[in-house]
């Protein structure tokens, strides 16, 4: 099964992918852990994407179709995937059918931006692995180390108010017309995000059967 996930920054993208691919048992790609980890290493894509990234505006559509054509070549993605993040724009969407990649289910998890806010300041990732946490829903046994590799978990730049705001601007000025994109095709599912983890789960599992 081939899956996107839609959302706001800080929507619960990455939380629900994590479970869709525990639940179906095939890969997620998320275009912001790829390019982060490039930044990570310092490779020519992170040196190119890295101001962007920082201030919270979206990495050129050419750079980013690179990345996740190349990820989507690769064995383990045969029975299908999640993409995390992608597409943002209307021109990647369209590059995706281009590859002829045929989508089955996009599930757009809608989260107010007041309550976006509240939960990307309580987010901590780990500066190792790149696991999520939050202060409040899914804290660490020990406080600011990871539960997984025992780094420290740290803020991630682009989660300062100033930059989280500008983020839900992009969001909302280049991503929603996505939704339409899908929409026309028949596959977008709607998935109220506001709920707690399990309660959202629990929606996204059923709107992927529907
Ligand atoms: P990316 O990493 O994709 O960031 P994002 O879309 O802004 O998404 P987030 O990772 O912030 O949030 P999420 O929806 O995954 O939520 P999460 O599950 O972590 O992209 C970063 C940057 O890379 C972009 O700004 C851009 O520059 C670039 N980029 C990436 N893809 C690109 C593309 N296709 N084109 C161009 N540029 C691109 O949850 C957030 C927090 O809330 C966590 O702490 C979590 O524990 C908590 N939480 C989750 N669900 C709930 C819930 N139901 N209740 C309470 N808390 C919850």
């Amino acid at each position: 099964m081939k899956i996107i996930l839609l959302g706001a920054p800080g929507a619960g993208k990455g939380t629900q992918a994590e479970v869709i691919s525990g639940h179906l048992g095939i890969p997620t790609i998320s275009t912001g852990n790829c390019l982060r980890e490039a930044v990570r290493t310092g490779s020519p894509l992170g040196i190119k994407a890295k101001e962007d990234m920082d201030r919270g505006r979206l990495v050129p559509d050419e750079v980013v179709i690179g990345v996740v054509k190349d990820r989507i070549a690769m064995d383990d993605c045969k029975k299908g995937y999640i993409l995390d993040g992608f597409p943002r724009t209307v021109a990647q969407a369209q590059a995706l059918d281009a590859m002829g990649v045929e989508i089955d289910r996009v599930i757009d998890l809608e989260v107010a931006d007041e309550t976006i806010k509240r939960r990307l300041s309580g987010r901590r990732v780990c500066e190792g692995c790149g696991a999520s946490y939050h202060l409040d829903y899914k804290a660490p046994k020990q406080e600011g180390i990871c539960d997984l590799c025992g780094k420290a978990l740290v803020i991630r730049k682009d989660d300062e108010p100033a930059t989280v705001q500008d983020r839900l601007n992009v969001y909302h000025q280049q991503t929603e017309p996505v939704k339409a994109y899908y929409s026309a095709k028949g596959v977008l599912r709607q998935v109220e995000g506001q709920e707690k983890v399990e309660d959202t789960s629990a929606l996204v599992l059923k709107a992927l059967e529907a």
